[in-house]
Formats: C-alpha cells, structure tokens, sequence
C-alpha cells in the first residue's frame, strides 16, 4: 500500500520554517512563521507565564483527565475575556466553551461539529487567508469558497465588494472572519465597517466564525475585542475560535477554545453536546497544562496585570519594527506601493503583508537567505535592529524603486 504514496508538498509556513533552519548561511533571516521574537531575536517564556507554572507546581495537583470539555473555570474566564462580564449572551446563558488543544484544533472541531450537523452548507474564507484554514475545513469534509477582502492596489479592505458578496449568501452559511489583526493582510475593517458586515450577515442568517488568534496585538485586549462583541450584539448565532499561543506565547503548549453562541441555552447545550461528541472522537480530552497556566493569568489580578504589560510590550515592539521597515525601505527610495510604504505603518497584529511578489520573495530567499511567506507576507516579529538594515538592503535589491 504504501509503496506509490506521493510526497505531500511540504506546510507553507513551517516548511519554510524548516528551510530556513537547513540555511547554513549565517546572515540568514526568518520571516516565516508568527511566533513573537524580542529585539535579540528570542522567543522568551512570559515572566507572568513562569510565575504561574510555579504556582501550578506548588498546587501539586494530578495528571488525571479533564473533561471533554475542559475546566468550568477556563471556560468561564475565556467567555469573560472575549465578551466582557456582563454581556447580553452571558447573563442570558447563550453561550458555552469548549478547551481545545490550540486555535487549530478550535477551527478543526468547530469544521467538524458543522459537517455532521448542518449538511449542504459552504464554508467562505477571506481571500486572502491564513494558510491553514481551507487545509482545516477541507480536511473535514466542507466545500471552501472564497469572498473579496483586500484591495491588493490601495492595500485597504475591499468593503465595497466583501459587502456585495456577502448580501448573496445562502442562509445557513458560514463566514470565517478575523476578529483582529488579520492574517496575512494586517488590514482590520474599522469599527463602521465590522457594523456593516454585522448588519449583512444577519440579515442573511450568514454564520459568522470568528479566528481570534493575535488579540491583543492590535491596540490592546479590550479595543481589540469590540469587533467580535459587536458581532454578538448583532447575529443571534456565532462561533468563536480563540488561540493563546501568541498573546500568552504559549505556542507549544496548544492552548485555544472554540466559543458557540446560540440563540437560546437548550439551543445553546444541544451545540454543546455535539461538539463534545466531535472533541471525544478527535483528541478525546484536552491537555491541563497551558490551561491551568491561561486561566491563572486572566483570573488573578497580579498575573493578569503582568500579562498584560508584557503584551503591551510586545505590541510596542511590533509596532516599531514596522514603523522603522517602512522608514527604511522609504529611505533607500523603494516604493511597495503606487502609495508608498506608509501600508506598512498602517497594517496591524504581527504580519506585514508587503505586496512583494512570489519571484521577489523567491529571490530574497535565493540571493539573501531571507525567508518569507510566497504570498509577501513578512511575520514583523523576525525584523529586529540587527537585522534591519540587512533586510531592506535586500528588499530594495529586488523590488522596484521610484525613480531618482
Ligand atoms: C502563522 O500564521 O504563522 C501562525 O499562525 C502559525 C501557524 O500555525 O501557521
């Protein structure tokens, strides 16, 4: 049987990853996959984080299961942080959390639980999107469409068309949208904008699916998090797939949640349970740690306090690197756009989507071991002042300049 097995092709963000860690040359440069990096180029546990698993191993505590669905207490502090306390959803008990290995098993789960149990319906992503999310969808079986999301010209939303194909829809369908810093673009709908399309979609009875991976990174946890609390004010039904690998930093430990709101609690506990009937056959029950650590630091006061500074220093520092890559590109007359580079400054979360074209990319990589994504994405958290300089050497070397 396994004689004539192809060979996949490899992940197109960590197999670049991997290329890149193959690349002997020692000026080499990571722009690959979304992981935050400091200044010196290290991805450092949280200060906050360690202080938590000390006090996780002073608890002692057990390495039995959890259940399907992981603690009330995770639960009920992820629902807190993504909806606020006191939220209409929430004080009318329409709303239920499941703990999931990582936002990639929340999409996985949430895919899964809607191809057994709404036949028919399609599946829209943003074009473009992240890279993994047709792969998850496809992978359980659902038909992937795409809608219109960036103006590629004015590096904008295109809300003009997003709107037009969105007042289309089949009821019943579900559109998987960034509740902040969106990835690969970096280019968010203003709060007027996330109005609109909230408007559309429940007048089409379109079911929103929010991927929540990077809150936080845009303007701060509250601001960041309107967009998806509007939506739950506006649409009866939503699901909700949140990730703490970057804004915890707690990559290896998969820690993320699938979040259903439904329109009643009996319609709300019926979606509960085919979920877990979805978790059991797929990771039977999720991992104590990472969520032991998550839930310490949203519900006690001082770790949640230090959390959120270190987050708001690696905003910052995102921020930064972005303002100085635009500068420097500005600097050594590059032009990515008919505009300038100013779309850089403007772009949110951890991704610059450069506009930089596949044989451009592929030539950074060949003639500079500088590696980035082949849609132009760059991931900003690799920029740091050892390298930036070096960078956009590079990038001016194959990207067009404005003339002298
Ligand atoms: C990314 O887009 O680089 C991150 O979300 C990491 C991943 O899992 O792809």
């Amino acid at each position: 049987m396994f004689q004539d097995v192809a060979v996949a092709p490899p992940d197109a963000i960590f197999g670049l990853a991997e290329a890149y860690q193959r690349d002997p040359d020692p000026g080499k440069i990571n722009l690959t996959v979304g992981v935050y990096q400091d200044d010196a180029g290290r991805t450092p546990t949280l200060a906050a984080v360690c202080a938590a698993e000390r006090r996780l191993l002073a608890a002692g505590g057990s390495k039995t299961y959890l259940p399907i669905r992981g603690t009330a207490a995770y639960a009920a502090a992820i629902e807190r942080l993504l909806l606020g306390a006191g939220h209409p959803a929430l004080t009318e008990g329409r709303v239920a959390t499941v703990h999931t290995p990582g936002g990639t098993a929340a999409l996985r789960i949430a895919a899964d639980y809607l191809q057994t149990t709404h036949p028919g319906i399609t599946v829209w992503l943003t074009d473009p999107t992240w890279a993994n999310h047709r792969p998850v969808f496809a992978a359980a079986g659902l038909p992937v469409r795409e809608l219109p999301y960036l103006d590629r010209a004015e590096h904008r939303l295109a809300l003009d068309g997003l709107l037009a194909a969105l007042a289309v829809l089949p009821a019943g369908d579900v559109v998987v949208l960034h509740g902040c810093c969106h990835n690969p673009t970096g280019v968010d709908p203003s709060p007027a904008e996330w109005a609109q399309l909230a408007a559309v979609l429940a007048e089409r009875r379109a079911l929103p699916l929010l991927d929540v991976a990077y809150l936080g990174f845009a303007d701060g946890i509250e601001e960041d998090a309107a967009a998806l609390r509007l939506l739950a004010e506006t649409v009866p039904e939503l699901l909700i797939c949140n990730s703490f690998s970057k804004s915890m930093g707690l990559y290896n430990e998969r820690v993320g949640s699938l979040t259903v709101v439904a329109g009643g609690r009996a319609a709300t506990e019926a979606v509960l349970s085919r979920v877990l009937r979805a978790v059991r056959a797929s990771y039977s029950n999720p991992p104590a740690h990472g969520g032991g650590i998550a839930t310490l630091l949203l519900d006690d006061d001082e770790l949640r306090a230090d959390w959120l500074t270190e987050l708001a220093a690696m905003r910052a520092r995102l921020r930064r690197m972005r303002r100085r890559l635009a500068g420097g590109l500005e600097a050594r007359g590059v032009r990515l756009s008919a505009g300038g580079n100013e779309f850089l400054a403007r772009q949110r979360g951890m991704f610059s989507f450069s506009g930089l074209a596949a044989a451009q990319v592929a030539a950074l990589r060949r003639d500079h071991s500088i590696y980035l994504l082949e849609s132009g994405r760059i991931s900003v958290a690799g920029v740091n002042p050892g390298n930036l300089e070096r960078l956009c050497d590079a990038i001016a070397a194959v990207a067009p300049r404005s003339s002298p």
